[in-house]
This record gives C-alpha cells, sequence and structure tokens, in this order.
C-alpha cells in the first residue's frame, strides 16, 4: 500500500470519467484517506457516494482563497493532517484570441492557475508544521505546446504558469520536506471539453499520438500515485509527461 495511512486532498473530482475521481479512487486503494474536493454539489455528493467511508468530499471553489482555507481546515479536523494535495480542478475553454473576453479569461486563469497557488497556498502550512508533504499539480500539454485543437490562449497560458508555480514551490519547500511537481497530460478520453471533442477528433488525434490512443483518466492517476508516493521519494520540482509520446522533448 503505497499511501497507507496518509490524508490525500483530491481537487476536481466532478464526473465518474474525471482525473480527479479516478486519483482518488487509486489513492483510496493505496490505502490514503481521501477528501474530495470539487464546485460542483451534485458531484460532491455523488463522488462521496462513490468512493463511501472514510473518505469525504467537499464544496468547495479552488479560486476563492477563503473558501480554501475553510475547507482544508475541515479537513484536517475530520482526517487529519493533510500528506498530499493534488490540484486537479481545472476548465478550459476553446475560444480564439480575438473571442476571449474578460470573464471567460478570468474564469480560466483563476480556477487552474490561481486555484492551484490558492489550494497549496492552503495546504503548505500544515504540511511544513508536520515536515512533509507532497504537492501534485495537473498541467496540460498544451501548456508546453500551446495546444491547438482549439483555441485556447488563455488555457496554455495558465497550464504554462502552473509549471513555473510548481517549479517554484519544490525549490521553496524542499527544505520542509515538500516535494512539488506538475503531470502534464495530452489528451485524455473523458468530456472535459464538454462534447467538442467528437469521436472524428480523437480518432485523427489518436493516429498522430505514437502509442497509439488517447490517455485515460488512470493512466494519470497512476502517474499521480508514483509522484505522490516515496516511489518518487528523490524527485521535485519535475514536469512529468504523460503523452503517449505526442510530445517528445
Ligand atoms: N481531459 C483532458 O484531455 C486533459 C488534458 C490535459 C490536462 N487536463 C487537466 O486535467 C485536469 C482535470 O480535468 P478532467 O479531464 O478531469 O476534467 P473534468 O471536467 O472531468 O474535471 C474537472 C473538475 O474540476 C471542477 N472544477 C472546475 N472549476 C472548479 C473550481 N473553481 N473549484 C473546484 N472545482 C472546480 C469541475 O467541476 C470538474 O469536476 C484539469 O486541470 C485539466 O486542465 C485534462
Amino acid at each position: 500500500m503505497l499511501l497507507k495511512d496518509k490524508v490525500a486532498v483530491v481537487t476536481g473530482v466532478g464526473s465518474d470519467s474525471s482525473i480527479g475521481r479516478a486519483t482518488a479512487r487509486v489513492f483510496a486503494a493505496q490505502g490514503a484517506r481521501v477528501a474530495l474536493i470539487d464546485i460542483d454539489m451534485e458531484a460532491v455528493q455523488a463522488s462521496g457516494t462513490a468512493l463511501g467511508e472514510p473518505h469525504r468530499a467537499y464544496l468547495s471553489d479552488v479560486s476563492d482563497a477563503a473558501q480554501c482555507r475553510r475547507t482544508i481546515s475541515h479537513i484536517v479536523a475530520d482526517l487529519g493532517p493533510v500528506d498530499v494535495l493534488v490540484n486537479s480542478a481545472g476548465i478550459v475553454h476553446g475560444t480564439r484570441i480575438t473571442e476571449i473576453g474578460a470573464d471567460e479569461y478570468n474564469e480560466v486563469l483563476d480556477t487552474n492557475l490561481r486555484g492551484t497557488f490558492l489550494m497549496s497556498q492552503a495546504v503548505v502550512p500544515h504540511m511544513q508544521a508536520q515536515g512533509s508533504g507532497n504537492i501534485v499539480c495537473v498541467s496540460s500539454i498544451a501548456g508546453q505546446s500551446g495546444g491547438g485543437v482549439f483555441g485556447s490562449s488563455h488555457y496554455a497560458a495558465a497550464k504554462s504558469g502552473i509549471f513555473g508555480l510548481a517549479k517554484a514551490l519544490a525549490r521553496e519547500l524542499a527544505p520542509h520536506g515538500i516535494r512539488v511537481n506538475a503531470v502534464a497530460p495530452g489528451p485524455i478520453d473523458n468530456d472535459f471539453t464538454k462534447g467538442r471533442m467528437t469521436s472524428d477528433i480523437k480518432r485523427e488525434l489518436a493516429a498522430k499520438i505514437p502509442l497509439g490512443r488517447l490517455g485515460t483518466p488512470q493512466d494519470v492517476a497512476n502517474a499521480c500515485l508514483f509522484l505522490a508516493s516515496d516511489l518518487s521519494s528523490y524527485i521535485t520540482g519535475i514536469v512529468l509527461d504523460i503523452n503517449g509520446g505526442l510530445l517528445i522533448h
């Protein structure tokens, strides 16, 4: 059991096919007590029911500092000190640069980048007090390559920002025994793009991927497990690509 008796917080656990939910399942199977966080009330209830005891689900907006702090306090009171945080909450809009308004820009930056920053900020004091901790930030290949399936420059900018944030936190927090890493998934076969990824687009994409298929939420969850566990004990500040070879540096 790679996460036996650890308390793990996972954000963005919405649908059954989300990367967050898959990660929560994998962590629970490895012995962790998991706190699941989402902004969507129905999703929160469904995810709590799906995992059952001793795991808990919490309603929280990761882009709101007060909510992040409050939720982490509740989690510490309910489950104990937080050992692992996976920042997976995210949102994308496929909009061309000339069509992106201020509200949409803010929503995308606030959810992906500010949310990762604020949730990390909320858990770090608890991790520092313990002298250990582990943060995994779910970024995207879009932050490395600029995306390209749909126009989403704000999304690519936010995901690119997550790499800098994770690396800076890795440096700053290493003396406190806290490791921080990012993962960069390529296209994952779920409904993150809310139906825009048609089966034709998926087929065309799969044909360009050396391993011949899109990724699965489980592929990303397994990488998160590696980074969150002692299997990666000497790794901090990295970006782990999960893209079937779509982007080979
Ligand atoms: N699916 C892909 O193809 C893909 C590829 C690369 C990276 N990613 C990244 O993976 C992460 C997870 O995406 P997914 O595929 O599981 O999509 P998803 O839509 O299934 O899950 C994202 C979840 O985040 C939640 N969320 C949105 N805003 C929130 C907020 N302010 N506070 C709390 N929760 C919020 C949503 O309700 C949803 O449940 C995202 O950060 C995404 O950018 C996804």
